[in-house]
């Protein structure tokens, strides 16, 4: 499944038939404060967004939920007519509310509006990959996901949507969407301090199913920690590079989705995720978040 690419570290990974560079791109980050309403810097976001395809990434996630509709809009005027390589993965199972909240929209009726909210807002006639949000804000919650999934299933088959995946979810509730129809990837929280889904990534692995992390760099409070320091200290490198770095180690299914909103930090990080780690580095890094 794992090829390599000379372009962009980590090389590529097929979700389904759709081939993307394991180095992909965030871009929750783009929306304004609190992933509500507009960015401050709107010819910066673009910017970003255009410098993320011009360094070769093919692989962009979103939701309809950010802004709400502003990274999609954001995705759409910067880059349609989209590159045939180009593969804009969503989210649904969320919308907001006046607070900034996120409140689940899971019924059928909300889920067929999403994706339509989805298609129309990114400018698109099917869906490359949707991912069905579970949980809530404080991570995953048990429950059976089969209503909803089934939804999307069905929104699947009548050609919305190419590929199926599910996040914030248990590993019992992916076991239940992989019994219903097949899914691509899994979106979960998971970086060096957050390994609540080591076994779960080996599973995904051995499957051929993508893990794609979500706040790779520790999201809203950023990672720190003495040990990664250390070792960032010794390479000549920053955190965030190595943070990335680790994470195309770890395993060969996992696809990153750094988000930024500056195009400096993006270079930055397209560069970092290249560090090559020796088993020494690996095996300090191992003992952050265990
Ligand atoms: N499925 C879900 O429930 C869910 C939840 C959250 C996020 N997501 C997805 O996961 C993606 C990644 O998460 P995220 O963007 O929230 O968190 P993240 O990638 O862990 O971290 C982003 C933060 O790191 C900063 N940053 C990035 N590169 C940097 C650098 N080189 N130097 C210094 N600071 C740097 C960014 O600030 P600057 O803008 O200043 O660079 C931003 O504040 C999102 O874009 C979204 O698509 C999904």
């Amino acid at each position: 499944m794992s090829t390599l690419s000379p372009s962009l570290p980590g090389g590529t990974w097929t979700l389904g038939d759709l081939t993307v560079t394991r180095f992909g791109y965030g871009a929750m980050q783009l929306a304004g404060p609190g992933v509500m309403g507009p960015p401050a810097d709107r010819d910066g976001a673009l910017a970003v967004l255009r410098a993320a395809v011009e360094l070769g990434i093919t692989h962009i996630d979103t939701a309809a939920a950010y802004g709400p509709d502003v990274t999609n809009e954001l995705i759409r005027q910067a880059l349609h007519p989209y590159p045939r390589s180009l593969r804009i993965a969503t989210k649904v199972g969320a919308v907001r509310d006046e607070h900034g909240g996120w409140p689940p929209a899971r019924r059928p009726e909300q889920l067929r509006h999403a994706v339509q909210q989805n298609l129309r807002t990114l400018g698109l006639e099917v869906l490359d990959l949707v991912n069905l949000r579970l949980g809530d804000a404080q991570g995953p919650r048990p429950g059976s996901l089969a209503e909803p999934f089934e939804a999307l299933v069905e929104l699947q088959r009548q050609g919305l949507i190419r590929h199926l995946g599910v996040s914030n979810a248990t590993p019992e509730q992916v076991a239940e969407a992989r019994s219903i129809a097949p899914i691509v990837c899994v979106q979960n929280l998971y970086n060096l301090a957050h390994r609540d889904d080591d076994a779960l990534i080996d599973e995904l692995a051995r499957e051929g199913i993508a893990y794609v992390p979500f706040f790779p760099l520790g999201g809203f409070s950023p990672l720190q920690s003495s040990a990664l320091s250390a070792v960032a200290g010794r390479l000549g490198a920053t955190p965030m590079s190595v943070a990335l770095a680790w994470l195309l180690h770890r395993s060969p299914n996992i696809l990153l989705i750094p988000g930024t909103s500056s195009v400096a930090h993006l270079r930055e990080n397209v560069a970092g995720a290249g560090l090559r780690l020796s088993q020494e580095d690996l095996a300090e890094l191992d003992k952050i978040g265990r």
